[in-house]
């Protein structure tokens, strides 16, 4: 059994992962900002630590206890400073662990797949060099490497696909578009998106976590084994939503929907043979009655 401490324990992702590492047998500790939600967090076996990460002395006391910190919090404003405020602190408690000849810390970061830019069509693995074109994520490579190269704790990148299954995060925006009577897509039907579910995402954190002493250093890409099209998806709400107009495509008005609009095709093979994970869950396209009847009981 290990003990851990998730950041953002009330969001898409960070809930996910406490309920999966509580239900796997882990003492799983959730940050979190709403004090109403308290109790969501404790039915769920976690327990709730009221504070906000940007607030360390909400946190550093339970962070002294546990031996893995995941960070799943997406910030949207300032992400250099939320992220550096959150590393500082934890590589200083790795590393009066190390001075006191304690376990090193883990530390599990939650990236993306954005911060690969450009060359589309070639197939993407951890090795592969990243390319920051990508606006919006520019700030990010430089955290994953202060992470990963840390010797004071075990640092470990996880970089998820599109997100989709339950209130659906990125996905849940083209069923409410939908709904709304205007389904419309950014940049192309031939854009292509690596996705994953959110029980197999949550699933491969456990498994770093299981796995945190001999994996410190490495990067995750966690996808579904096969891309799908923005057509193809598209398509496929606009059946399952009955919804009656034309599906349209725009061009990118943000640096939100020019990231929306990368062709990512990744590959799986590093965290099949690593972390022992793989995709359960069935695609996006293929699965969506199931993703579309749970999206509607979240949110009507
Ligand atoms: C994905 O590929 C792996 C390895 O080939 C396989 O074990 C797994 O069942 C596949 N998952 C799905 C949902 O097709």
């Amino acid at each position: 059994m290990v003990k851990v401490l998730v950041f953002g324990a009330t969001g898409f992702i960070g809930f996910s992962v406490a309920q999966a590492l509580a239900r796997s047998g882990h003492e799983t500790f959730g940050l979190y900002r709403k004090i109403e939600k308290t109790k969501e967090l404790a039915r769920n076996e976690i327990f709730p630590v009221l504070g906000d990460t940007d607030d360390v002395s909400t946190w550093i006391s339970t962070a002294k206890q546990v031996d893995v910190i995941i960070d799943a919090t997406s910030p949207s404003s300032e992400p250099t400073k939320h992220t550096k405020i959150i590393l500082d602190a934890v590589i200083e408690i790795g590393k009066n662990r190390l001075e006191n000849n304690e376990p090193k810390l883990a530390f599990i970061y939650t990236s993306g797949l954005w911060v690969y830019g450009g060359r589309p069509y070639d197939i993407k693995y951890e090795t592969t060099s990243l390319n920051t074109d990508v606006k919006l994520e520019i700030w990010r490579p430089l955290m994953e490497q202060t992470i990963v190269e840390s010797k004071f704790i075990n640092g470990i990148v996880i970089r998820p696909g599109g997100v989709y299954g339950k209130s659906g995060s990125l996905t849940a925006l083209w069923f409410e578009d939908a709904i709304n009577g205007e389904l419309c897509g950014i940049g192309s039907r031939n854009v292509r998106w690596s996705l994953v579910h959110i029980d197999d995402l949550a699933d491969s954190y456990v498994r770093a976590v299981e796995r945190a002493e001999l994996i410190g250093g490495q990067k995750f890409i966690i996808v579904n084994n096969q891309s799908e099209s923005m057509g193809d998806m598209l398509d496929a709400v606009a059946r399952i939503t009955e919804y009656k107009g034309e599906v349209k495509y725009k061009s990118p008005t943000n640096e939100f929907e020019e990231a929306m609009t990368c062709t990512g095709i990744f590959s799986n093979k590093k965290a099949q043979t690593i972390l022992g994970w793989k995709q359960r869950q069935l695609g996006f396209v293929d699965g969506i009655n199931t993703w579309w009847n749970s999206y509607k009981a979240y949110t009507q």
